[in-house]
C-alpha cells in the first residue's frame, strides 16, 4: 500500500509568542519499515507545554527540536505493518511518533496500551504523561498528608486536575487556581476541588485567604510570576512547592519570585522535577492512575482539534489557555 504522510515541522523560532508561521507542513512518501521496524499511523496526538521549550534555540531540559524537523510529541497510534518481533499488525500502541500521520519505530520506547478497557485516550492525559507529573510532584515533593490545604494552579489543565484530585484522596482541602468562571466552576462541581479561584477576575490574595484560611502545605506550581508569589504569602511554616511548570514565562517573560524572604522564615523546600528523569515510576504511577480512572475517583476533560493542519492553531491555543482540560488533536 502505498501511503503519503504529513508532517508538521518547526519553520523558524518564535520570538516571543508563537505563530502559525513557525510551523510548516511536509508531505512525504511513507518508507515501509525494515526489518525490526513498524509503522504506525498515528491516531491521536498530545499537545503540551514542554513543547515551547523545545522550539527555542537554547537547551531547555530536553534538547530542542532542529529547523526543518518534526515537532516532538506523545501519541497514541495503531500498528499498520510490522516487521518487529515484539509488535503486530493492528496493536495500538502510545509513542513519541510527534506531529505527523504516520511514523517509522524501532520500539524503542514503545508502549502496547496498558488497558483496552480505558479510552485511548487516557494513556495521553489522566493516566499519562500529565496524570504521571501530578502523581510525581505530589508523591516526591509535596508530601500531602490529610487534614493539609494543597494549592494547584492551572488546576483545570491536563496536569492540574489530576494533581488536584489526587490530592482530595490523599484526604486535603484542594484549592485550585484557573483562568475564567467556566474553568473554576468545573474544577470545584467535577472535579471535587474544595475551592478555585479565578486569577483573570482581579488579584487572587484575597480569595486565596479564603480559600485557604488555614494557609497552604504544599503549593503544584504550574504557572509561575504573579500567582506563584501570592501563594508564597500564604505558606505555612515547613511548606512544600512542587514546581512543576512556570508556564506563565514560557514566552520569555521575566517571572522572578519576590516573596523569598517568606521561604527563609517558612522553612519551605521548594524543589523542581521532570517526569522523565523518573521513568522507573511511570509503570507503577500510570496502573495507579487508571484505576482512579476506571473508578471514577479521577474525572478528566478533553479538548479535541480535529485534523493534524489544526495542530499549530490548537497549540497556539493551549499554550493561551484556550484548552479546556487535555489538549489533544484527532489526526485520523
Ligand atoms: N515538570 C514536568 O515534568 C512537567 C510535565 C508536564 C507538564 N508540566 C507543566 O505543567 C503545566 C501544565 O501543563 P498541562 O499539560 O497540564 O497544560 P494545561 O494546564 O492543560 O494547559 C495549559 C494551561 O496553562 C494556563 N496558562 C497559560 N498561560 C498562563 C498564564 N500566563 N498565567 C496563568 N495560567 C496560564 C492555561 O490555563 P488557564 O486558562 O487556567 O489560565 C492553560 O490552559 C505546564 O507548566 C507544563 O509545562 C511539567
Amino acid at each position: 500500500v502505498s501511503r503519503n504522510n504529513l508532517k508538521v515541522v518547526l519553520a523558524s523560532r518564535p520570538a516571543g509568542a508563537v505563530g502559525e508561521s513557525n510551523f510548516r507542513f511536509v508531505e512525504a512518501p511513507v518508507a515501509d519499515p525494515r526489518e525490526g521496524e513498524l509503522l504506525v499511523r498515528v491516531d491521536w496526538l498530545s499537545l503540551d507545554p514542554y513543547m515551547r521549550g523545545r522550539m527555542n534555540e537554547g537547551k531547555s531540559y530536553a534538547a530542542r527540536v532542529e529547523l526543518g524537523e518534526v515537532m516532538v510529541g506523545g501519541a497514541v497510534g495503531t500498528v499498520v505493518a510490522s516487521r518487529h518481533p515484539k509488535f503486530a499488525e493492528g496493536e495500538k500502541v502510545l509513542g513519541a511518533f510527534g506531529w505527523q500521520r504516520y511514523a517509522v519505530s524501532d520500539g524503542q520506547g514503545l508502549m502496547r496500551l496498558p488497558d483496552p478497557r480505558l479510552p485511548d485516550t487516557v494513556w495521553l492525559g489522566a493516566a499519562g504523561m500529565p496524570g504521571v507529573t501530578a502523581w510525581m510532584g505530589l508523591r516526591l515533593i509535596g508530601e500531602p498528608k490529610a487534614g493539609e490545604t494543597v494549592v494547584v494552579s492551572a488546576a483545570s489543565g491536563a496536569v492540574g486536575s489530576v494533581a488536584g484530585q489526587l490530592a482530595r484522596i490523599a484526604g486535603c482541602r484542594a484549592v485550585g487556581i484557573a483562568g475564567g468562571r467556566a474553568k473554576c466552576d468545573y474544577a470545584v462541581k467535577e472535579l471535587g476541588f474544595d475551592a478555585c479561584i479565578d486569577y483573570k477576575a482581579g488579584p487572587i490574595d484575597g480569595p486565596l485567604k479564603a480559600a485557604a484560611p488555614s494557609g497552604v502545605d504544599v503549593c503544584f506550581e504550574n504557572v509561575g510570576g504573579e500567582i506563584l508569589d501570592a501563594v508564597l504569602r500564604r505558606v505555612n511554616p515547613g511548606a512544600r512547592v512542587a514546581l512543576c511548570g512556570l508556564i506563565s514565562g514560557y514566552d520569555g517573560a521575566d517571572i522572578p519570585i519576590r516573596n523569598v524572604f517568606l521561604l527563609l522564615v517558612n522553612r519551605v523546600r521548594l524543589q523542581g522535577f521532570i517526569v522523565s528523569d523518573r521513568m522507573d515510576l511511570w509503570p507503577g504511577a500510570m496502573t495507579e492512575l487508571a484505576g482512579h480512572v476506571a473508578a471514577g475517583r479521577i474525572k478528566y476533560r478533553e479538548s479535541i482539534a480535529q485534523g493534524l493542519e489544526s495542530a499549530p492553531r490548537a497549540f497556539i491555543g493551549m499554550l493561551k489557555g484556550e484548552n479546556f482540560g487535555k489538549q489533544l488533536v484527532k489526526v485520523s
